[in-house]
């Protein structure tokens, strides 16, 4: 990350209240990176039909990476966060809380991020997931900046880590082409000047069917489904509504304007959700940080990994008005207004 995002890490004042500013961004993806191409010749072998061309046609995707079997969500999202942490100039031993975002956990307990923080050698302060799926990061995000701003924390790591391609139905050709693995993280210190502006976060359980893996363990057996299940339409229709309704219930919760707006970047699940919420929005496409082509939809990981991708290619710089929106399962939205 640019040298002056580091050295932005600020004190708090005694005198004015505390806030949270981003210093730091990393990301990781798998090693394995599989074409449209590629995965259509896999899927036909057994039986499953689809198209390069229906792809990006429909979603925009043009290839995911995918996780080795070896390869959990933990590994990902350490790799990620290592990476935060040398574009902060923070040592892990600074760390004071660590929040992992993931539906797609190592273990039912404990926390991704005690298994992150344990890989980071962090021994103090406090660890644990959120579960918001693809708002997870923002809600994590939200959350993190809670805890530095009432004093119970100074310096945090914020992650977004899926291994997604897990709870795929491989022989389900309407979600399996959909998903990806990877990780993106965020190093968040109290800062005299904001950093975070704002941040609104929705949920509305009645639309919990319309995006699931409705499965669980339950004495050492699967019990229900498994795999994730989705009515794709239903959700395109909700996603482009509530991103927009949030981002500017955001905005105008910091005082300012969409016009003031930078960047936006929302959750990367399809090309089309992100144009038609900037069209709704009034934000020129080429303010949109759009990198579902290249990861396809990694769920939690995928904001925090466009923010990565923005900020190495020099797009986002020091001083820019980021504005961050996951939406999800559950059904859940949310965003967050960042002073880079
Ligand atoms: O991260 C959480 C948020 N998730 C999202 O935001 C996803 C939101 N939804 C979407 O992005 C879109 O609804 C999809 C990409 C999932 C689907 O696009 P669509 O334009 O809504 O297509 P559809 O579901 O209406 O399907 C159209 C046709 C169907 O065939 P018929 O019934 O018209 O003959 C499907 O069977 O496309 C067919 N189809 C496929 N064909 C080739 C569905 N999946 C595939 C496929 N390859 N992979």
């Amino acid at each position: 990350m640019a040298s002056n995002f580091s050295n932005t890490t600020a004190r708090a004042s005694t005198a004015g209240a505390v806030r949270s500013r981003i210093v730091g961004v990393g990301s990781a993806l798998p090693t394995r990176c599989v074409s449209n191409q590629e995965l259509a010749l896999e899927l036909a072998r057994k039986g499953v039909e689809t198209s390069d061309e229906w792809i990006v046609a429909r979603t925009g995707i043009e290839q995911r990476w995918l996780a080795e079997p070896d390869v959990s969500s933990s590994m990902l999202g350490t790799q990620a966060a290592q990476a935060a942490l040398r574009s902060a100039g923070v040592a892990a031993d600074d760390i004071d809380l660590v929040i992992c975002a993931t539906s797609t956990p190592d273990f039912i307990f404990p926390s991704t991020a005690c298994l992150i923080q344990k890989a980071l050698g962090i021994t103090g302060g406090a660890a644990f997931d959120v579960q918001a799926v693809c708002s997870g990061f923002v809600y994590a995000l939200a959350t993190a900046d809670g805890l530095i701003r009432s004093g119970v924390a100074r310096r945090a790591l914020v992650i977004g880590a899926e291994v997604f391609s897990r709870i795929l139905d491989w022989n389900d050709r309407s979600t399996c082409v959909l998903f990806g693995d990877g990780a993106g993280a965020v190093v968040l210190t109290a800062a005299q000047k904001p950093g975070i502006l704002a941040s609104r976060l929705h949920s509305d359980g009645r639309h919990e069917h319309i995006l699931r893996a409705a499965g669980n363990v339950c004495g050492g057996a699967v019990k229900g489904h498994p795999f994730l299940t989705m009515d794709g339409q239903a959700v395109f229709k909700l996603a482009v509504n509530v991103l927009n309704d949030v981002a500017r219930e955001t905005v105008e919760a910091a005082g300012l304007t969409i016009n003031d707006v930078n960047w936006l970047i929302p959750h990367q699940a399809n090309v089309r959700i992100l144009t038609a919420t900037a069209r709704k929005l009034g934000i020129a496409p080429e303010r949109v940080v759009s990198t579902v082509a290249q990861h396809a939809n990694t769920s939690a990981a995928s904001v925090p990994l466009a923010l990565s991708v923005a900020v190495e290619d020099g797009r986002v710089k020091s001083g820019d008005l980021v504005l961050m929106e996951g939406v999800g399962g559950g059904f859940t939205w949310a965003a967050s207004l960042v002073r880079m």
